[in-house]
């Protein structure tokens, strides 16, 4: 395992940090306890120790998750960060009720890296209103946060504009190969670095999706390379090539990336990659801006649709559709999803049943105009064989 020094103080931290936003899960959605613990246990044995969540994910058990599995000692092998959920804050006294009800949560007496939550530009100025800063003043005086920083997905002006506000040790923006000149992007890498700041890097994968499946005019690119590497090994190092970054985060959820992120984070040196590398990296990643129709990173911000749309999965399978090319087979993957088989529920998510309300716009990191985008899922997806397609669904896996 590499690692690299946080600028404002003494820390070492290991490139590579465990994310605990998609941890393995059982059938009916919650968290597998026993693989998700072994995992991440694994990771700290391995040099990992950086441990990265949040108060909302895996519909608030991940907190609870982590301070069991941080028992035994690997508590102490970790600096441990999460991040006050600045969407659910009224007041200033909510800050410190989120604080204390995540040290519970998590077991432990501080926080190492306490993030504000999500942060663009209307929600930092409520929040500056709100009192966030004498609110981060007072929990590192008194010892339930070490370091204060914030997670970011705005525009790279409002990012500016936040990382002069308050002297924060780091931040964690959304950065990979597709994702440049996206939000923060490289313009807000070098800015923050520049103050001093680490940068902790979150869906270096974008999501998983740079990863797999591969589409084959993408993975025909991969394989003009002269030394031979998996599209998930590419990506990262691409992130890790930049030295302004401290910690790539990943949502880890399987033991085989678990074991190869942590090889890959043996060997990623700054500016290891050669020219022609970052030239094969930059043909991957215009040719997925041809074939992705829909920037979603499945981070499911956007959930859940009053009107019960399936967001993210809508999306996924419209995006596999025009990669792959196979309309049937998408279609009928959609149909499978949303018929409820699975789930023994009626059917329901389908993008057709969209009121264009507008409440996940709001929501979306990407900043995607999903209602308009959903109709061309339905147009696309659904179609008058959709009932067809469902029962035939039905019969399939019904009695699974
Ligand atoms: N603060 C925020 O606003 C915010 C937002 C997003 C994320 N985060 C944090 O940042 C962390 C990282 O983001 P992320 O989870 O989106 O990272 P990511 O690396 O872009 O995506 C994770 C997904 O990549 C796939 N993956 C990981 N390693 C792989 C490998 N070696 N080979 C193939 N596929 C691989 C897995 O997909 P499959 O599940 O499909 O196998 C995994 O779920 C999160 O876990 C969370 O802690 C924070
Ligand atoms: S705009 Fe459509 S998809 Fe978005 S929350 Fe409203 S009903 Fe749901
Ligand atoms: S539509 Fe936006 S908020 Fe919803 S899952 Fe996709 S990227 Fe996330």
């Amino acid at each position: 395992m590499l690692y690299r020094q946080m600028p404002k103080n003494e820390d070492e931290l290991s490139i590579l940090g465990f994310g605990c936003m998609r941890l393995p899960v059982k059938e009916d959605g919650t968290i597998d306890e026993e693989r998700a613990r072994n995992q991440v246990r694994y990771a700290i044995d391995n040099g990992v120790n950086y441990v990265d969540t949040a108060w909302p994910y895996h519909m608030s058990a991940s907190e609870p998750f982590l301070g069991r599995a941080l028992a035994d000692g690997y508590r102490e092998k970790v600096k441990l960060a999460t991040k006050l959920p600045s969407w659910l804050l009224e007041s200033r006294e909510d800050m410190d009720k989120f604080l204390n009800a995540q040290l519970e949560r998590l077991k432990t007496d501080h926080i190492d890296y306490y993030l504000v939550h999500g942060l663009a530009g209307k929600v930092w100025d409520k929040l500056e209103a709100l009192g966030v800063t004498d609110f981060l003043d007072k929990a590192k005086a008194d010892g339930r946060i070490v370091n204060a920083g914030f997670s970011f997905h705005g525009s790279i002006e409002d990012f500016k504009r936040i990382v002069d506000a308050y002297p924060w040790t780091f931040c964690q923006i959304q950065y990979n190969f597709m994702d440049e000149k996206h939000q923060a992007g490289t313009e807000g890498l070098e800015y923050a670095a520049s103050k001093g700041m680490g940068v902790i890097i979150m869906e270096p994968l974008l999501g998983g999706n740079l990863a797999s499946p591969v589409p084959a005019e993408v993975e025909d690119i991969w394989n003009e390379a002269a030394v031979k590497r998996t599209p998930a090994e590419w990506a990262f190092r691409w992130v890790w090539n930049h030295p302004e970054v401290t910690v790539v985060l990943s949502g880890m959820n399987k033991e085989s990336q678990v074991e190869e992120n942590l090889k890959i984070a043996d060997e990623a040196y700054p500016n290891s990659l050669t020219e022609a590398e970052i030239q094969l990296i930059s043909r991957v990643e215009k040719k997925y801006c041809q074939l992705m129709k829909i920037g979603c990173t499945g981070c499911e911000y956007c959930m859940p649709c009053p009107s019960g749309v399936n967001i993210p999965e809508c999306f996924s399978i419209y995006n596999d559709l025009h990669m792959f090319g196979n309309l049937e087979g998408s279609r009928f993957t959609y149909a499978v999803s949303m018929s409820g088989v699975f789930t023994n529920t009626k059917p329901g998510g389908f993008a057709s049943q969209c009121i264009e309300c507008g409440q996940c716009m709001e929501k979306c990191p990407q900043g995607l105009k999903i209602p308009d985008l959903l109709k061309e899922v339905a147009e696309e997806l659904e179609g008058p064989d959709l009932e067809q397609r469902l029962a035939m669904a039905k019969q399939l896996f019904a009695n699974k």
